[in-house]
């Protein structure tokens, strides 16, 4: 993403509302951003419960919001299911951005299909070709982005705020109106609406990602666990969506994706 690009929010505007908005419902921040940004505006959507929340949040308060999802082409059945229900049933234009094919067809060629399993390098370089080079186009048509991270998913989310200037993508701000949300939280409203929902959610996996790189947890285990559970380093377990320079360790190049 360009560096040159005009900031939508001055660091001061941006401190100014997160801290109005820290005991704001997630509706309140919503409707500054739609407001504020209109149609730059956008939710990012993996179709989570907390995503699904947001979905029917935005939909109650502008039927034209828009929504934008990464298909890595790896995504579990079920998530594919969940997002033709909910375009069915929100009559969404879902905004679908995929990988590169050459890039992944190059990735494969040379490293093999499931390359995640073999190092950090090869999964952080595999979530760079199907996840972070997409999300850059998505993020070309926006000034502001929202998300369905909570504080309490990770310790690299314990610092997110409801309203932030995005160092990860310079120019841009980021909304996150679920920041101090508990997943019980997210849960209640889930079902008060009767929002379609995952069925792995059912299956016992709380957090959801591509379908090789996500497995059911077991109880008294981290919500997160199951995601890339074969790695070891929770500071690690991030796809590079939220992290700045998400492939700056990463030793193997595609396409012009990965350093070396
Ligand atoms: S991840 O970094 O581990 O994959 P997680 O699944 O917790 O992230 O999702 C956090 C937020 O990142 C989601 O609420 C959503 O806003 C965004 N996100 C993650 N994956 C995608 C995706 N495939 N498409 C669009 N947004 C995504
Ligand atoms: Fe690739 Fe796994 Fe990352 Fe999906 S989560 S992009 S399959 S490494």
């Amino acid at each position: 993403m360009s560096d040159l690009r005009v900031a939508a929010l001055s660091a001061a505007e941006a401190a100014e509302a997160n801290d109005r908005f820290a005991k704001s419902e997630p509706q309140e921040v919503l409707k500054w951003g739609l407001e504020r940004y209109g149609s730059r505006i956008a939710l990012s959507s993996a179709f989570g419960a907390e995503d699904v929340a947001l979905v029917d949040m935005l939909w109650r308060l502008d039927r034209k919001s828009r929504v934008f999802t990464l298909d890595t082409l790896r995504l579990p059945t079920e998530t594919y299911q969940l997002m033709d229900l909910i375009k069915a049933r929100y009559g969404t234009n879902l905004e679908t951005y995929y990988p590169n094919l050459d890039t992944v067809a190059a990735m494969v060629k040379e490293n093999g299909f499931n390359l995640f399993y073999r190092a950090v390098d090869f999964r952080k370089l595999c979530c760079g070709v199907r996840k972070v080079e997409p999300v850059e186009r998505a993020l070309k048509t926006v000034d502001a982005w929202i998300t369905g991270l909570r504080r309490d998913q990770a310790t690299t989310r314990a610092n997110v705020g409801k309203v932030e200037l995005d160092e990860a993508h310079p120019g841009l701000v980021k909304l996150n109106p679920l920041a101090d949300w508990s997943s019980d939280q997210v849960w209640e409203y889930v079902r008060a609406y009767d929002i379609p929902y995952n069925e792995l959610h059912d299956k016992n996996y709380p957090s959801i990602g591509c379908g090789p790189c996500t497995r059911a947890v077991l109880a008294g285990e981290d919500p997160r666990a199951g995601r890339w559970w074969w790695e070891s380093d929770p500071n690690a377990k991030e796809c590079g969506l939220h992290v700045s320079d998400p492939l700056k360790d990463v030793h193997i190049t595609i396409g012009g994706i990965g350093k070396s």
